[in-house]
């Protein structure tokens, strides 16, 4: 992949269901962001703290920056009614020389168990892995999360082996699953 050819192309269309709509973040989504990251389980598998406001809306504006700066790609997934916020599915740590790329995503409580994670995941690598032109797509998480090793396993993602004590989080290291998918060569 060359520099400036992912800046230049439009950002990817998710289809992700009828309920839900993927969209560029808003910079009034900064206090959902935050509401969301009270959430237990939120704060428990990510080691990043929005604590306040201000700093969810910074977060935002280096989202909204990472297309143009060809480092990211981050949706917000909203309720395709309310507009109300669902949750959050992200390409990061682009390596445009290697083709690589790594997936992250959090839903709300109130979204969670109805598959809009995994259909994110999925649609989100399938673009990535096709017009994106990316050959890998990476996906980690801790071996304590099972729903989240459940969202890889879901979109495609094969398992490829354990990296030990790789996180330090607020209750201490944990052991981290890799998966990653490929281009169909
Ligand atoms: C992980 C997370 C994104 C999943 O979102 P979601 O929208 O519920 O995902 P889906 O509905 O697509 O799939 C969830 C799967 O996990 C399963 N699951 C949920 N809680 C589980 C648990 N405690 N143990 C095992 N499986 C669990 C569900 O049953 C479902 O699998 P199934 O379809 O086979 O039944 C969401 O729970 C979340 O935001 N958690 C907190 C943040 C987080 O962990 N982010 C990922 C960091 S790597």
């Amino acid at each position: 992949m060359s520099d400036g050819d992912l800046a230049a192309s439009d950002q990817p269309a998710l289809p992700v269901g009828d309920d839900a709509l993927p969209r560029p973040w808003l910079r009034t989504d900064a206090g959902a962001v935050m509401e969301a990251y009270q959430d237990p389980a939120i704060q428990r598998w990510y080691v990043r703290r929005a604590d306040s406001v201000q700093e969810a809306g910074e977060w935002i504006g280096q989202w909204q920056r990472s297309w143009s700066e060809e480092t990211g790609a981050h949706r917000a997934l909203v309720h395709a009614g309310s507009g109300t916020l669902l949750g959050r599915v992200a390409l990061k740590s682009l390596s445009l020389a290697d083709g690589k790329a790594e997936v992250a995503y959090w839903t709300v409580p109130a979204a969670r168990g109805g598959g809009l994670c995994s259909r994110a995941v999925q649609a989100l690598t399938c673009w990535a892995l096709g017009r994106g032109g990316f050959h890998r797509i990476e996906l980690e998480h801790s071996t304590a999360n099972e729903a989240s090793c459940r969202v890889a396993v879901k979109a495609g993602f094969e398992e490829e082996g354990v990296r030990r004590s790789a996180w330090l989080h607020a209750d201490g290291r944990h052991d981290v699953h890799l998966h990653a998918r490929l281009r169909q060569s």
